[in-house]
């Protein structure tokens, strides 16, 4: 029930013909220091074999223009087809892991598997994250990443959705009336 969640195109493999997709929500923040992230997967996909054995795989953000993909790599499995080949993705080299990175994706987030907890329908891989690429068009002239304007989707209770109107912003529940954000 905790919605709404993260939908993300894990990429996972180490060479050209055992490169993957699936489509993940159970995966979150853990820790800023070192940073840290978590994917839960379930024994029988396909890319859990993968990535148990070379504990390595990578994080792509998805967008609005990626909902299909989305979807597709989260119904389908690649045991039967080359999913980056069917949805026109381009696997695209990481830096620092031999998981492939998609090039439309706006973010990709390089992990290295640091444990696997065996809870019960699924295994939740913790892995510390070893480089991130962000998508120069989502980053403004002061360097500040702009994740909204790539059209970012989640998930929740079975459909995704793109953002919707922002209500807020960090800390602004104590700000101090007639002064402007950042004074
Ligand atoms: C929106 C969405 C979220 C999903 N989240 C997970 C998840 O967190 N863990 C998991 O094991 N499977 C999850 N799945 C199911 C897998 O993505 C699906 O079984 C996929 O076909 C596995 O692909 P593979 O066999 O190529 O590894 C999700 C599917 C969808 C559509």
């Amino acid at each position: 029930m905790l919605y709404p969640a993260p939908a993300v195109l894990v990429s996972c493999g180490d060479n050209p013909d055992n490169f993957n997709l699936i489509t993940i929500a159970w995966a979150g923040n853990i820790c800023t220091s070192p940073a840290m992230t978590y994917i839960s997967i379930r024994p029988s996909r396909y890319s859990y074999a993968i990535i148990k054995k070379t504990r390595e795989f990578v994080i792509n953000l998805t967008t609005n223009k990626l909902a299909f993909a989305t979807d597709f790599c989260g119904v389908t499995s690649g045991r039967k087809i080359n999913k980056f080949e069917r949805l026109n993705l381009t696997p695209a080299k990481a830096s620092k892991v031999s998981a492939p990175l998609i090039e439309q994706s706006p973010v990709n987030i390089e992990c290295r598997v640091s444990e696997i907890f065996h809870l019960g329908s699924h295994d939740m891989f913790i892995a510390k994250v070893l480089s991130i690429h962000a998508d120069e068009r989502y980053i403004d002239k002061k360097g500040a990443l702009h994740l909204e304007w790539s059209d970012p989707i989640c998930f929740s209770h079975g459909k995704y959705y793109t953002l919707g109107k922002q209500v807020g912003y960090f800390g602004f529940s104590i700000k101090k009336k007639g002064k402007k954000k950042g004074h």
